[in-house]
């Protein structure tokens, strides 16, 4: 506990430090009891320097140089209740194994749903491991309320005449691609919709690429879009995509796993606009709500059919008459048998501190990104790319002497190259088929000072080449 403490006391500026997994595994292997016969004496000196090595060799997520993925810096409060449901143990798929984490499951669906605009009692919300196990899920009761037979009778059944495709936005995350692939769909039978200038799904081009789908025999029947593309963190137009959908009768699947949560800022919910006409909506928790990873929410309009993603019966666990108590109980409609009680993480803020909290931080992220992306557009070295909606922004250094052919190769090598420094984690993201830095504000104990900083090592790093 005392270590931990230190760590977040340390706000000094480091990124990670990358270390031979060859040198780590011998670390790690030096720290083993070489005791097998009996239980070996607690090694209080053992255990403190395993915590060591744990924290000493991951993304510092917690200073200001972790600009560059989207799981949170955490909201230590949060991390404390997760140390509790370590020790208490209350898995939360079934009301009896994990009560107070079943009840504030329902408490932050109806929380949240505020800001989504469900229809109050009408709606449902299931718990998953992570956004891309929401995005399957969502996208397998879609598959299964438009393809009843696949679920009891497999593949085969889609052998006849249908070919079930889905439509994305080209910048959709992989996650979903990969799911389509699970189902049985095939990630060929993806129709990437087209991007506007600002890499939103261009809805004048949506109705004449599902027609041309149509008539290469393709049976669309679910439309995903996104409410902040990973790559440059664009909110896909949603209330238009919704019409859409509605008059060809699609299911719409909004993944919000990154941007869903700036639904609970006044200033910035405008973005997910016609939210409450999409039929799933995938948001994580563990990127912009500042919790440990997993913690995802899976959004259903209709609370009938988060039953249909699976339609099993288990006398072990699903009771056949529900109860006051099983009522509670997500295991028949979630893929997780034992699943962690991630819903406390949330709660736990939640309930401490208020909506206010999130909202402050995240409008905070958000006008940093700004204000970096207005510094950026300054600098004769550096390209802007976009004007970021969220807190992702995607650019490029661009030094007058860089030979054009080199341009992509030379944003990998910064990227490694500051990597490798430790002081700043940035990431990198290919933008129209080249390669760009990308930052990701995360973590609210970053400046513009930092951001200064960290254009400084770029073209350190750019002269190093
Ligand atoms: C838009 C989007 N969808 C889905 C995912 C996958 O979420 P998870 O990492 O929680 O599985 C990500 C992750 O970065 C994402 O950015």
């Amino acid at each position: 506990m005392a270590r931990l403490e230190k760590h977040l006391a340390d706000l000094s500026i480091r990124g990670l430090e990358l270390t031979d997994p060859s040198q780590l595994t011998r670390m790690a292997r030096a720290l083993m009891t070489t005791e097998h016969e009996k239980p070996a004496a607690f090694d209080e000196a053992k255990l403190s320097a395993i915590v060591d090595l744990y924290i000493r060799t991951g993304i510092q997520v917690h200073s200001p140089g972790y600009m560059g993925r989207q799981f949170s810096g955490v909201v230590p409060l949060s991390s404390v209740i997760d140390f509790v449901s370590s020790v208490v143990n209350q898995p939360s798929s079934f009301y009896e194994a994990g009560q107070l984490p079943n009840v504030v499951e329902r408490i932050m669906a109806d929380e949240l749903n505020r800001f989504i605009g469900y229809r109050p009692g009408t709606f449902d919300m299931v718990t998953t491991s992570g956004g891309s196990l929401a995005n399957l899920t969502a996208l397998l009761t879609a598959r299964n309320r438009a393809f009843p037979g696949v679920w009891a009778r497999g593949g085969s059944e889609l052998d006849g005449p249908a070919r079930p495709a889905v439509a994305v936005g080209a910048d959709v995350h992989y996650s979903v691609a990969r799911a389509a692939g699970i189902l049985g769909i095939g990630e060929d039978r993806i129709v990437r919709l087209p991007l506007d200038a600002a890499r939103r799904i261009d809805v004048s081009r949506v109705g004449p690429a599902l027609d041309a789908a149509e008539r290469q025999g393709l049976d669309v029947f679910c439309l995903v879009a996104s409410a902040g593309t990973t790559s440059v963190g664009a909110f896909d137009p949603l209330g238009e995509l919704a019409a859409v959908t509605r008059e060809r009768g699609l299911w719409l699947h909004v993944d919000g796993a990154h941007g869903a949560s700036l639904l609970v800022s006044d200033e910035l919910r405008h973005k997910l606009r016609g939210v409450d006409q999409a039929d799933s909506l995938a948001w994580d928790a563990h990127k912009m709500m500042f919790v440990p990873a997993p913690c995802t929410l899976l959004f259903y309009r209709n609370r009938e059919h988060s039953r249909e993603a699976f339609r099993q019966t288990a006398s072990y666990v699903f009771d056949a008459q529900p109860g006051v108590h099983t009522a509670l109980d997500s295991g028949d409609k979630n893929f997780e048998c034992t699943k962690r009680p991630m819903m406390m993480t949330l709660w736990v803020l939640w309930a401490m501190y208020g909506r206010a909290l999130f909202a402050e931080k995240i409008e905070y992220l958000c006008r940093l990104t700004r204000v970096a992306h207005a510094i950026l557009e300054k600098q004769d070295d550096f390209e802007t790319l976009h004007r970021p909606e969220a807190n992702i922004m995607c650019f490029r250094y661009r030094p007058k002497w860089l030979a054009d052919d080199e341009v992509a190769q030379f944003q990998v090598d910064i990227r490694n190259r500051i990597k490798q420094d430790g002081q700043f984690f940035i990431s990198k993201v290919d933008v129209d088929g080249v390669a760009a830095l990308r930052v990701v504000m995360m973590n609210h104990q970053i400046t513009i000072e930092h951001f200064q900083m960290l254009l400084g090592e770029i073209r350190k790093a750019g002269r190093e080449k």
